[in-house]
């Protein structure tokens, strides 16, 4: 039975910041974030707009992207480590903006930046099971990244959503959840106590562990396929915390087959999947989901027909290697969306803006109900410990 991702939506938040910006303010070489990290520019999100409202944006033009109506979904699942409330989903809020019938499954999945991959697996199995019933399942991956003013880890923050109809019937990529290497292990490289809003890691331990977890997944995999290589791959998408741990990645992963030039494929197989994730910075869950997106929106290759990797991780740890066929004229499917022209659109900060942003968030858990036009999806404010958001519908 063929399942897969039938068509995808992604939202970044109305604002970002130049790292040369921040590269300035911190005393740093610009050189350091642009080409040591490999990003550009990452998202920041106002007060008006969090993890709810950018999956919401995400999941919009995924359902509008697929023509799916919204009795359509049987399952609706938003992976994601920077919920809004301890006890109610993320998905739920997601599900009322949305519109979303009620005889669906809706939840919430955490595991880091893994937590959105949990969800699509689960989906995948769901359809290939036979208990979907026809039905697609909408995975939603939303987050805001932080560290903190003036972290090692503030040039790897970012804010966004990735959102992926799955079904029976994919039109982007069809994936092989029959065959997907898989890597866990307890490791504190990178936590979130219930106390702070901003991560804690132990950066270059992080680093580590995330190559450790590509190398356990990637074998695990080719123990399923013992004459996969990875020339199989027309293209390999990575989880991006940053631009330049995926180049990492990749020579980790070409180094495992004794490849003498393990950079030497990097432009062909990896750097299109950089291009979008360069100017949002990291967003957790949805991060190997932009790759993907880039993948298919930025590859000047046509790709249809052909197989590609997938490496999802997320600290803790788990990791997973998979795999899957591009569908033809997905690349012209993914390209309509317009994400470039959306990504041209955003507010360019000052760092005294970003800063007053960064500051206030946690007066935002709090803030009143403000009365705002449902042209787009707003958090509102707080009304008797209730978080109100307002939008259109799908
Ligand atoms: P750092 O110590 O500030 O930076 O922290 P550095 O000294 O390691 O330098 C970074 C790179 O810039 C190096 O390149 C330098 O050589 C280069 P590399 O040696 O790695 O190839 N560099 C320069 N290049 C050009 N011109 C210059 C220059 N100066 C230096 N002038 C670190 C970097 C990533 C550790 C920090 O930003 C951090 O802690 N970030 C957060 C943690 C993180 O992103 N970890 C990634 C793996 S874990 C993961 O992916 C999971 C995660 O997404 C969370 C989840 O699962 O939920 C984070």
């Amino acid at each position: 039975m063929k399942v897969g991702i039938d068509a995808l939506g992604v939202a970044v938040p109305s604002m970002c910041i130049d790292l040369e910006v921040l590269a300035k303010a911190r005393g740093v070489d610009p050189l350091k974030y642009l080409d040591g990290l490999g990003t550009w520019r990452m998202g920041v999100a106002p007060l008006d707009e969090d993890t709810v409202t950018l999956a919401a944006r995400a999941a919009s033009m995924a359902m509008k992207s697929a023509q799916a109506s919204p009795d359509e979904i049987g399952m609706l699942v938003v992976g994601t480590e920077t919920a809004v409330d301890h006890s109610k989903p993320v998905s739920s809020f997601v599900q009322g903006l949305l519109g979303i019938g009620t005889r669906c499954r809706v939840f919430e999945t955490k595991h880091a930046c893994y937590g959105g991959t949990a969800a699509l697996m689960m989906a995948l199995d769901w359809i290939r099971s036979g208990s979907a019933q026809g039905k697609k399942a909408l995975i939603v991956c939303s987050d805001i990244a932080r560290y903190g003013l003036k972290t090692a880890g503030e040039p790897t923050q970012g804010a966004g959503a990735v959102a992926l109809v799955v079904s029976a019937n994919p039109r982007l990529v069809e994936l092989d959840p029959s065959r997907t290497g898989q890597y866990a292990s307890d490791v504190h490289d990178f936590w979130r106590p219930l106390y702070s809003k901003d991560a804690f890691v132990d950066g270059h331990y992080s680093v580590q562990c995330y190559l450790d977890a590509i190398t356990g997944a990637y074998k695990h995999y080719k123990e399923l396929e013992p004459t996969v290589t990875a020339n199989d791959f027309a293209a390999l998408a990575y989880h991006v915390p940053y631009g330049k741990m995926a180049k990492k990645a990749h020579r980790q992963l070409r180094a495992l087959e004794n490849d003498p030039a393990p950079d030497a494929s990097f432009e062909t197989q990896v750097a299109a999947s950089l291009a979008l994730p360069a100017q949002v910075g990291n967003i957790y869950t949805g991060s190997l989901y932009l790759a993907l997106t880039s993948l298919l929106s930025t590859s000047a290759r046509p790709l249809d027909g052909q197989r590609i990797g997938l490496f999802s991780y997320g600290s803790g740890s788990c990791a997973e290697f998979f795999s899957g066929t591009v569908v033809a004229g997905a690349q012209e499917r993914v390209k309509a969306l317009g994400l470039q022209a959306m990504l041209d659109a955003r507010k360019k900060l000052s760092i005294d803006e970003y800063e007053a942003i960064m500051r206030a968030r946690e007066e935002a858990d709090v803030k009143p109900v403000e009365t705002k036009a449902a042209d787009d999806y707003r958090f509102l404010g707080v009304d008797s410990h209730k978080r109100t958001y307002v939008g259109p519908r799908a």
